[in-house]
C-alpha cells in the first residue's frame, strides 16, 4: 500500500489601515517608519493549501489564476525562508486563491502572506516534530514577506509598531465594510516602490514628526466614541498618503475622478446628516467605507448607489 500524500490548508483575512504604513526604516526586514492601525476584514480572505511534492511550485487553487508570476516567485522565496527556520528541505505544491475575484483591485498580499505563514507553521511543525510558532512569531515572520500582513493576525483592530503588532481594543468591533472597486487593472507603481519613492516628498519629514500624534488622536477619538473626529482623522490620513505620492521626485497617482467624487459625496453625506461613514483608500484607486452597525440603512443606500457603476464588496 502506497503512503498517502499529506496536505494542509488554512486561510487568513486581509486588513485595511486607517493610519497607514508608508515608508520603511529597514527595507529587508520591513520595519515601518511609523506605527499603523488597521481593521481586519474577515470577509476578504486568501486560502493556501500545501501538499508534499518533489519540488516547490505554485498552482492556483480550484484551477483559477490568482497571482502574477513575480508574485508566485515572491511566495515561494518566502516559503523557503520558513523552511530554513524549521531546517526542512522537502518540497511543496503551494495552492492559493482569494475569495474575491482576481485583479479586483483589492490588495491581497496581506491575506496571502498571513495564510502561507499560518499553514506553513502547522505543516512544518508536524513534519519536523518541532513546536508550532506562536501567533506573535508567525506575525513577525509574515511581516518579512509582506509588511502589512503582520496586522492580519489580530482582530478586529491591530496596532503595528516597529517589529511587533498587537490587538487593540477600540470598541466598534463589528463595522460594516464596503470597498468600491473603481479600477481593477494592475497598479502602475507597486507598494514596494511607493515605500521608497515617498521618502523624497517634501512633506515626508513633517509627516514623520506628526504621525504618532495623529495615531494617538485617532485612538482617543475611537475610545471617546467621537465618530466625527474619527472620520476627519482617517480622511486626513489617506489624503496625506496620496499627497506623498503626488509630491515625490517621480510623482505618481492612484486617484481617479471617481475616487475623488466618492470622497466629496461622503463629505456631503456628513454635512447633510451630521453623520456618515469613515472613508479611506489604500495605494490604489478603490474606496473603502466603514459604517457602524446602527448605520446599516445608510450602508445599504451607498451600496445601491455605487453598485450601479462599480463592483462593491461588502461584509
Ligand atoms: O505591505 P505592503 O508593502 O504592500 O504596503 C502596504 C501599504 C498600504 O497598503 C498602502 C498601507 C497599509 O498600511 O496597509
Amino acid at each position: 500500500m502506497g503512503s498517502r500524500i499529506k496536505m494542509w490548508q488554512t486561510d487568513a483575512p486581509s486588513n485595511i489601515a486607517l493610519i497607514k504604513y508608508m515608508g520603511k526604516k529597514d527595507f529587508k526586514l520591513n520595519i515601518p517608519t511609523n506605527a499603523s492601525l488597521s481593521y481586519t476584514l474577515p470577509h476578504l480572505k486568501t486560502t493556501v493549501k500545501l501538499t508534499e511534492s518533489t519540488h516547490d511550485h505554485w498552482k492556483p487553487l480550484d484551477g483559477k489564476q490568482y497571482i502574477t508570476e513575480s508574485g508566485q516567485i515572491r511566495f515561494m522565496n518566502y516559503l523557503n525562508k520558513i523552511k530554513q527556520h524549521y531546517q526542512y528541505d522537502g518540497g511543496f505544491c503551494i495552492e492559493s486563491a482569494n475569495n474575491f475575484p482576481t485583479g479586483a483591485g483589492i490588495a491581497s498580499s496581506a491575506s496571502s502572506f498571513a495564510a502561507l505563514t499560518k499553514v506553513a507553521s502547522i505543516t512544518l511543525s508536524e513534519l519536523t516534530k518541532k513546536p508550532e510558532l506562536s501567533v506573535d512569531e508567525q506575525a513577525k515572520l509574515s511581516r518579512t514577506g509582506s509588511g502589512s500582513s503582520i496586522r492580519s493576525f489580530y482582530e478586529p483592530w491591530a496596532l503595528w509598531q516597529d517589529d511587533h503588532c498587537h490587538k487593540i481594543d477600540l470598541g466598534y468591533d463589528d463595522l460594516i465594510h464596503q470597498v468600491v472597486i473603481i479600477e481593477s487593472v494592475p497598479k502602475k507603481v507597486s507598494s514596494t516602490d511607493a515605500h521608497k519613492l515617498i521618502e523624497t516628498s517634501p512633506i515626508f519629514e513633517s509627516r514623520q514628526a506628526e504621525i504618532q500624534f495623529r495615531l494617538d488622536n485617532l485612538i482617543t477619538a475611537f475610545k471617546q466614541k467621537d465618530w466625527f473626529a474619527t472620520y476627519q482623522i482617517v480622511r486626513d490620513e489617506f489624503l496625506e498618503m496620496h499627497e506623498l505620492f503626488h509630491t515625490c521626485n517621480k510623482p505618481f497617482s492612484y486617484m481617479q475622478p471617481a475616487s475623488k467624487k466618492i470622497t466629496e459625496e461622503v463629505e456631503t453625506i456628513w454635512k447633510d446628516n451630521n453623520d456618515g461613514p469613515l472613508i479611506t483608500m489604500d495605494a490604489g484607486p478603490n474606496v473603502h467605507l466603514l459604517f457602524r452597525q446602527d448605520q446599516v440603512e445608510l450602508a445599504n443606500q451607498t451600496k445601491a448607489r455605487y453598485s450601479e457603476f462599480f463592483d462593491v464588496y461588502t461584509a
